[in-house]
């Protein structure tokens, strides 16, 4: 049975220097929530002290912040300020290991799925400079005013086609999907099937929080035909498709999908344009 978050306090008060920046205090609370699910906890409490126990919260802090290596991306996140920014710490190196070589070219046209309080947006400009052109869409239209600020947010569903078809031509073409949006199974899929296609060759498409592909309050359950986690190795068995007679689970899927990098709660797709391969025997 999934648990319910009851109280979640953030109250730093006196204590505000030393907690120092709002993403320690932030991920201090997902940690704490993150090991009461893992407790099997049913009900959720993630309580930030007052002056008088900051020492134990400072501790906590300090074992967040030494989770953090020292890669581009884990520098920026640790010492990010300003708008809240949501991410689970061991996709930090997983960005960098795939995201690195898009940096080197100096400009990419990326897309994320999920704006919430605009922080990515903000990571992300920093990490790919300002040559770059990065995108946001959000369901809520509060997030409409994060528009600007560090890249341009629409307002609409990851599950609409016609949305995503306008904001992609809007941009112009796409390199790299990051769907942090809602976690349904039937939205996360929607969208896939809509910007797969639309990605430039050599793109990346990177889906997020898959956990909830085992849950089925977002649609999914293990081993269920709705889980995307299930879509996923679909397509593994589509790229190898060479070597079987089944028919291919998506109609790209056959000469496009050249990668599919499994994670914990993360799936990274590279796109690329696939041959049948060849094998060369030298030497001897
Ligand atoms: C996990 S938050 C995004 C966090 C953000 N990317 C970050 O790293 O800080 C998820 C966001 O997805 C949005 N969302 C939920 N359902 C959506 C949908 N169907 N289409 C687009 N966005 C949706 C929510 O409004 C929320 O802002």
């Amino acid at each position: 049975m999934r648990a319910n978050v009851i109280a979640v306090k953030i109250d730093c008060g006196a204590a505000d220097e030393r907690c120092s920046t709002t993403t320690g205090v932030y991920v201090a609370i997902r940690n704490r929530i993150a090991n009461q699910l893992q407790n099997g906890a049913r009900r959720l409490t993630a309580y930030l002290p007052s002056a008088q126990s900051i020492e134990k919260f400072q501790s906590e802090l300090d074992d967040v912040r030494d989770k953090i290596g020292d890669t581009r991306m884990e520098r920026l996140f640790a010492n990010h300020q300003g708008p809240q920014l949501l991410k689970w710490l061991h996709y930090l190196p997983i960005y960098e290991r795939h995201f690195s070589p898009y940096r080197e070219v100096g400009s990419v046209s990326l897309l994320e799925l999920g704006v919430y309080r605009g922080g990515s947006l903000k990571l992300w400009r920093e990490y790919f400079g300002p040559a770059s052109q990065v995108f946001g869409i959000d369901i809520d239209p509060a997030c409409a005013r994060f528009d600007g600020d560090y890249g341009s947010v629409r307002i609409g569903s990851q599950a609409d086609p016609d949305f995503l078809q306008g904001v992609v031509q809007e941009m112009g073409g796409i390199d790299i999907v990051i769907d942090d949006g809602s976690h349904v199974m039937k939205h996360i899929k929607a969208s896939f099937e809509t910007l797969f296609p639309l990605l430039s060759d050599g793109g990346l498409y990177v889906v997020e929080d898959l956990h909830t592909a085992y849950w089925p309050s977002f649609g999914g359950g293990y081993r269920s035909r709705r889980s995307f986690i299930e879509t996923a190795k679909g397509l593994v068995d589509d790229m190898h498709h060479w070597y079987h007679r089944r028919a291919a689970s998506q109609p790209f899927a056959k000469d496009q999908v050249a990668a599919v990098h499994f994670y914990d709660s993360m799936i990274v797709f590279e796109k690329r344009k696939v041959e049948r391969p060849t094998s060369v025997m030298v030497g001897g």
